[in-house]
C-alpha cells in the first residue's frame, strides 16, 4: 500500500487521516455519509461529537441518539468529557459496548459550559490533573486512548509549554495525540499554525495529528510529508466535502472506488465537487431520516450540517437561508432538490473561518 507509513502504523493504523468530533455533527449518519464516500478497503479513523461522562454511565444505548452506530461499524472513536475517575470508569465500560476503535479525551473544547466541571480545555492549564485523567482513563480501557488538544491557551501558542505539556500525556501513557493548532481564544476562527507541529512531533515518541484549518487532500498529505506529523484530521471541509478522504487516497495512488452512488473517481474539479455537493446533502438527508426519522431534531441536524457545509458554496448563503426557513423536514428536502437544479455552482477550493 503507497500510504505514508507514519508511527500511527504501530497502532496498525495504515491511513493516517481522519474525521474530527463536531457536536451536532459527528452522528451515525455523517459518519455513514463519510465512510461512504471512502474506498472500501480502507476503515477511516471517525470520532463521535464529544460524550459527557457524568451522563454516559446512565445513558440507554438504543435510545441515546448521540450514542448511535450503524450496524458493524468499525474506526469509531468516542470523544470523552471526563476528569473524574467515578465518572470516566462506567463510561469507558459503557463505550466499550459500542466496540470503538480507541477512546479520545477532550482537552480543546472551549465553551463555557464545559468549563464548569472543570475539563475540556481547562485541563490544558494544569498537566498534573490532565496526565491523572490520561492514566486513568487507559486504566480502564483496553483500547488505544488518546487525547484532543488545542496548541495553546488563552491566545498564545508556546512551543516550550505544550512540549512540557504534551510529554506528560506522553508519560501517562497516552498512545497518540491531536493537536488543533489554534489557540483557546481563537475559538474556531483564523489560521491554523502548522509550523508548530514539525518541532513538537519530533520531541514525541507518540504519533502527533494535526487539526485545524485542513481544507483539501493536498493540505492533508502536506502536513505528514511537509510537517512532519503522523495523520491529519478533517473537520468542517468533511461536511463540504464528505469525499476527501477519497480524494486523499486517490491523490496517493490508490484506485480503488468508493461505494457512494455510481462514481468511479472522487469529483475533483470545482464543478464536479458543486454537483456532488448537493448529491451528499440528499444522501446526508436519507441517513437522517434513516436514523433518526423526520421530526423536529433531524431537521435541525440538516440545518447544522448546511450551515457548517455551505460557505463552500459561493452563493452558499442564500442556500443556507432558504433550508434555514424551512418548517419541516421534506419541505427542506424538496428545496435542497429544487435549488441544486436551479442554482449550480462550483465548489470553492478553501474558505477563511
Ligand atoms: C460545530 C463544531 C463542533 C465541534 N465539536 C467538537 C467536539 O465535540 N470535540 C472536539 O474536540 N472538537 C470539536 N470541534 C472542533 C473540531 O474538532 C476541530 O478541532 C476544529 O473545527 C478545527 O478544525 P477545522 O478548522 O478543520 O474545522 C468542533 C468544531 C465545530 C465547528
Amino acid at each position: 500500500m503507497k500510504f505514508p507509513e507514519t508511527r500511527l502504523k504501530r497502532l496498525h493504523v495504515d491511513f493516517p487521516f481522519m474525521v474530527a468530533p463536531m457536536v451536532g455533527l459527528s452522528h451515525v449518519a455523517f459518519r455513514e455519509l463519510i465512510r461512504a464516500y471512502t474506498p472500501e478497503d480502507i476503515t477511516p479513523l471517525i470520532f463521535s461529537e464529544m460524550l459527557s461522562s457524568r451522563r454516559l454511565p446512565s445513558e440507554r444505548l438504543e435510545r441515546a441518539e448521540n450514542l448511535f452506530v450503524a450496524e458493524n461499524e468499525r474506526g469509531l472513536i468516542p470523544q470523552l468529557l471526563g476528569n473524574e475517575e467515578r465518572f470516566i470508569a462506567p463510561s469507558v465500560e459503557k463505550l466499550m459496548e459500542l466496540n470503538p476503535w480507541g477512546i479520545d479525551i477532550n482537552m480543546g473544547c472551549p465553551k463555557k459550559k464545559n468549563l464548569s466541571h472543570n475539563w475540556g480545555v481547562l485541563l490544558l492549564g494544569d498537566k498534573e490533573y490532565a496526565a491523572e485523567v490520561v492514566r486513568v482513563t487507559k486504566k480502564h480501557s483496553p483500547r488505544p486512548v488518546s487525547v484532543k488538544l488545542r496548541a495553546g491557551l488563552g491566545d498564545k501558542i508556546d512551543l516550550e509549554y505544550l512540549d512540557s505539556f504534551t510529554e506528560a500525556l506522553e508519560e501517562a501513557g497516552a498512545d497518540w495525540m491531536t493537536i488543533h493548532c489554534r489557540s483557546s481564544e481563537q475559538k474556531h476562527h483564523g489560521k491554523a499554525n502548522w509550523e508548530v507541529l514539525t518541532e513538537l512531533s519530533q520531541r514525541r515518541t507518540i504519533p502527533v495529528v494535526a487539526n485545524g484549518d485542513v481544507q483539501t487532500a493536498q493540505d492533508a498529505i502536506s502536513l505528514i510529508r511537509h510537517f512532519g506529523v503522523d495523520g491529519a484530521m478533517v473537520a468542517r471541509a468533511a461536511t463540504a466535502r464528505p469525499w476527501i478522504l477519497w480524494q486523499i487516497a486517490k491523490e496517493l495512488g490508490h484506485a480503488q472506488s468508493a461505494r457512494a452512488r455510481a462514481l468511479e473517481n472522487p469529483p475533483m474539479t470545482p464543478e464536479e465537487e458543486g454537483r456532488e455537493y448537493f448529491q451528499a446533502v440528499l444522501r446526508f438527508a436519507f441517513l437522517v431520516k434513516k436514523y433518526f426519522g423526520s421530526g423536529e431534531g433531524s431537521l435541525q441536524r440538516l440545518k447544522f450540517y448546511i450551515g457548517v457545509s455551505s460557505p463552500w458554496l459561493p452563493f452558499g448563503h442564500h442556500f443556507w437561508k432558504l433550508i434555514h426557513a424551512s418548517r419541516e423536514f421534506d419541505q427542506a428536502v424538496d428545496r435542497i432538490e429544487e435549488y441544486a437544479v436551479q442554482n449550480p455552482q462550483p465548489l470553492r477550493e478553501r474558505v477563511s473561518h
